[in-house]
């Protein structure tokens, strides 16, 4: 145990727990350096984060020149980067999308989307998909089933909440469509019989699942979402804090399906590492909800906020390059699914890929394949992250403007871990 690891066990609560006890000391694009003097290559992106990488410079410049001019306003005094970030994020956003409530963090943005949701139709029913990942705030972990412990011992949550199946094709032993048609029987059910459509305010779904297991949504699926929504004037919610921001191969996956969510959620690659999320919606719906009806002290931070203006502004060159990546990840990953027993399903979009490892059955969940092979990528300098309620499928989400070598690297790593794990 390093002096700091100890230092740490003494002040920090242990559940904020981290992935190594490597210290980081300095950091540059794809990579990491530690006071032992390793460069470790960084698939996590602090949790699909920092999309641009580490100490992306024009992000860094804008940075240093907000925290030169001012820090911190609390909704007091105005300030420009509020509006210039807002700018630039409706020019990115799917169209309807056009004014924005910003927050501190992915849960706070859903919390506040669900509060929109709620005051703006009268209505307090919320449908929510199985394996769903919101956040862990009560209002969040109310709309969050993607493992149970991140609710066991907080009950009562926020009630008239429904949850409803998710497509999950590989686990549900079908394709796509078999899965699609299955989970909106089971949604049209609930509307049915568990909640009527007229009590329902929104579906708080995300187009693509993230902690949950990295499951496509589909069109069928969020197309059948739209043309409910539509039909009993529910609100459609897309959660794409871990999804948005180019992750998927444009900048938002709503924009891949072409299905127009009625609100949007963002966080995490917004500010690529800055404190910042938000949710956006029709002008309309936003100027409806009652002054004083919500708030932040943080939210909108200035430095967050010039942050996050300039990260849209350096993603416009590197989203257009994502699908080309992504189509060398998936071929590469293919083919070591032919090699490899243990790799059960390679799934995703963009640079949000899952691989799923399972048993000799081809399919139960083998989560103690994932311990080892994550243990072997960095003890091999590369640092990855799991995801799934099994904790077995490998999240292979690296830095959107990684080199093509560096993807390999990666691979390479991730392959011979494959392979000492079947020998
Ligand atoms: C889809 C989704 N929504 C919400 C959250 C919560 O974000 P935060 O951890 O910033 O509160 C996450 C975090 O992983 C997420 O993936």
């Amino acid at each position: 145990m390093t002096d700091l690891v100890a230092r740490q066990n003494q002040v920090i609560a242990p559940l904020f727990a981290f992935e190594t006890d490597e210290t980081v000391v300095a950091s540059e694009g794809s990579w990491l350096v530690t006071t032992t003097g390793r460069r470790i290559l960084d698939f996590t992106c602090g949790i699909a984060v920092s999309n641009l990488g580490h100490q992306p410079e024009h992000v860094k410049r804008a940075i240093i020149d907000q925290v030169n001019q001012v820090w911190h306003s609390g909704s007091t005094f105005r300030y420009d980067s509020l509006v210039r970030w807002a700018e630039n994020l409706k020019e990115i956003t799917p169209d309807g999308i056009e004014s924005f409530f910003p927050m501190n963090s992915g849960a706070e943005a859903v919390e506040g989307a669900m509060k929109l949701a709620r005051k703006t139709s009268g209505r307090q029913g919320i449908i929510t998909f199985r394996g769903g990942f919101h956040g862990r705030t009560m209002g969040s972990v109310s709309y969050t089933t993607s493992k149970a412990r991140y609710r066991q011992g907080y009950h009562p949550l926020v009630g008239s909440v429904f949850v409803s199946p998710y497509p999950w094709p590989f686990r549900w032993k079908m394709d796509q469509e078999a899965a699609s048609a299955r989970a909106l029987e089971e949604l049209d059910y609930t509307l049915k019989h568990v909640v009527t459509p007229g009590e329902v305010a929104a579906f708080l779904v995300e187009p693509m699942q993230g902690e949950g297991g990295y499951y496509p949504g589909g069109n069928t699926f969020l197309q059948g979402l739209r043309d409910r929504a539509d039909e009993h004037g529910i609100l459609l919610a897309f959660d794409e804090v871990q999804t948005g921001f180019g992750r998927t191969g444009k900048w938002f996956t709503s924009q891949i399906y072409d299905i127009r969510p009625d609100i949007l959620i963002m966080g995490k690659g917004i500010a690529n590492g800055l404190p910042l999320s938000a949710f956006g919606a029709a002008k309309e719906l936003m100027d409806s909800w009652p002054m004083g009806s919500h708030g932040t002290t943080y939210g909108g931070n200035p430095i967050s906020c010039a942050a996050s203006a300039a990260t849209i502004e350096a993603l416009q060159d590197v989203v257009p390059q994502v699908p080309k990546l992504s189509d060398h990840a998936f071929d590469r990953w293919n083919e070591l699914k032919g090699e490899f027993r243990t790799v059960g399903d390679v799934r995703g979009l963009g640079l949000m890929i899952g691989v799923e490892l399972v048993g000799d059955d081809g399919h139960t969940p083998n989560p103690d394949a994932y311990t080892a092979i994550g243990k072997y990528a960095l003890d091999h300098d590369l640092m990855i992250l799991p995801c799934g309620p099994d904790t077995n499928i490998i999240r292979f989400i690296p830095p959107l403007n990684v080199s093509t070598n560096e993807l390999d690297k990666g691979i390479d790593i991730l392959a011979d871990g494959l392979a000492a794990y079947e020998a």
